[in-house]
């Protein structure tokens, strides 16, 4: 067998499209391997939102050619694959002239044609950035990929809302929708393999609308119901809605669907309706905070988590504190908070009235101050309450690890679990767990009983 190293950078989606390009090259004999230097074949599948992450790829090209050069190694197939790829194209070879192959996020069921065009034709480089007429997602094997507990699903990609910041529009392509009947094909399928906890990814997952229903009704509230009518699915949760996008259908699913987790990551970025118009948002921060006013008259205690981004041009100490003010009124359960990041090709870009370093990460500094303080008063709320909890995996030192309804991690205490099993088959059991300690980032728990 030949070896692939794969790595992946960026969102979950980027991670599904890593499992399915494995999944692909399985069937051209390549089987998944930890090592660089026995790789046969190196795809680095790669994400473009920040600069940071854009240009961990190029030291992470530079580091792999020392790998085969200073151990004599063969030169392995070398491709770059997702938004960087998209974004800049044949400009990678160009800049890393031993990278082979770039593919962009939706032509990556090409991979096996295209490596076996450059076993042929080693000094021509191959790139498709194409998106194609039938979406990637039909040309898909569901069947032979492996599959986790709890494990993702990509049913919508893309996005049309062009927010000033964001490079997402230009590398995943327009807004795109799967068809129900290939997203419940994948899940049932998913389901037999012992799957019992499914994440629906979007980049606005709350977008998605049934592409099979003309006059696109069906949408994620009534798919959720149709998910959890699955027996053997014992939990639901999706990432990332849009302000935009939260309908009254899926803010019900919340209340009338046991299986779907009171969890709802709705980023806002920023609490200055000022900085919101220049992002191109498209919201106010009091219709954002009418929304989760909303959500919660459904579902009191649901879980709220966003996004923010600090420093965007034209960003006062006004506008910082408008968020700073947000913050304490939403009390997030846990957030990101990145520093704004200029990306090449996007109106922000075109402003002239940057932030500067030093203010950009003394306010991201006040602003994870906050978040922290909250996300540790949520996570203490958790201390001496029991939740049904799917055990998922286990960690390095093989404590087993689920995830609460809030979607905070919980590590179980090793003490009261049964002896008659090992830790590995208790992974996809669903067990009873008391809350002992509550800590910044994740939760101790034991065992009570289990089904
Ligand atoms: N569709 C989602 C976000 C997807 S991108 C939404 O609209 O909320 C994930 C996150 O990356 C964004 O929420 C934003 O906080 C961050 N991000 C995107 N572009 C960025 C940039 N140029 N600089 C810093 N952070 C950025
Ligand atoms: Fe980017 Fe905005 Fe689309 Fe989210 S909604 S992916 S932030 S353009
Ligand atoms: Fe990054 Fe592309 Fe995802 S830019 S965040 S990998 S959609």
């Amino acid at each position: 067998m030949k070896k692939l190293f794969i790595k992946t950078y960026g969102c979950q989606m980027n991670f599904y499209d890593s499992d399915h390009m494995s999944n692909l090259l399985k069937d051209s004999g390549y089987t998944v391997s930890e090592e660089v230097k026995e790789a046969d074949l190196v795809i680095l599948n790669t994400c473009h939102i920040r600069d940071k992450a854009a240009e961990k790829v190029y030291s992470d090209l530079g580091r792999i050619k020392k790998v085969y050069e200073n151990n004599h190694l063969r030169k392995p197939i070398i491709a770059v694959t997702g938004c960087v790829a998209q974004a800049e194209g044949k400009e990678i070879t160009k800049r890393s002239p031993w990278v082979d192959l770039v593919v962009g996020p939706q032509a990556y069921t090409d991979l096996p044609k295209l490596i076996e065009k450059i076993k042929q034709k080693p000094d021509h480089k191959q790139i498709n950035l194409k998106f194609p007429e039938v979406p990637k997602f039909d040309l898909l094997n569901f069947k032979s990929k492996k599959s986790k507990v709890s494990d993702f699903i990509t049913i919508q990609e893309g996005c049309d809302k062009f927010c000033s910041f964001c490079v997402v529009p230009f590398t995943r392509g327009p807004e795109y929708s799967r068809s129900k009947k290939s997203i419940l094909e994948e899940i049932k399928i998913m389901a037999k393999k012992g799957v019992k906890e499914v994440v629906l990814l979007g980049q606005n997952v709350n977008a998605w609308k049934d592409s099979s229903d003309e006059k696109k009704h069906f949408s994620l509230g009534s798919l959720i119901q149709e998910i959890a009518d699955i027996d053997t699915i014992l939990s639901i949760r999706y990432t990332t809605s849009h302000p935009l996008d939260m309908d009254l259908d899926l803010i019900k699913a919340h209340k009338y669907v046991d299986k779907l987790m009171p969890y709802l990551h709705l980023p806002i970025q920023s609490g200055s309706d000022k900085i919101l118009r220049k992002m191109n948002r498209r919201h106010t921060t009091n219709q954002y905070l009418k929304i989760i006013e909303l959500v919660k008259r459904y579902r009191e205690d649901i879980a709220i988590s966003s996004d923010f981004i600090i420093g965007h041009p034209d960003e006062t100490e006004d506008d910082h504190k408008k968020t700073l003010a947000v913050i304490d009124e939403v009390k997030f359960s846990s957030s990101y908070s990145f520093v704004y990041s200029e990306r090449p090709g996007t109106k922000s870009s075109e402003l002239n009235n940057n932030v500067d370093d030093k203010t950009k990460k003394k306010r991201l500094y006040e602003i994870q101050k906050r978040l922290s303080y909250f996300q540790l008063d949520f996570n203490r709320k958790m201390e001496n309450l029991i939740f049904p909890i799917l055990i998922t995996d286990k960690n390095k030192n093989n404590q087993l690890v689920g995830r609460s309804p809030y979607n905070q991690s919980v590590y179980i205490n090793e003490h009261n679990l049964p002896t008659k099993y090992n830790n590995v088959e208790l992974i996809g059991k669903m067990m009873n767990i008391k809350i002992e300690v509550a800590n910044q980032n994740s939760l101790l728990g034991t065992l009570i009983d289990y089904a």
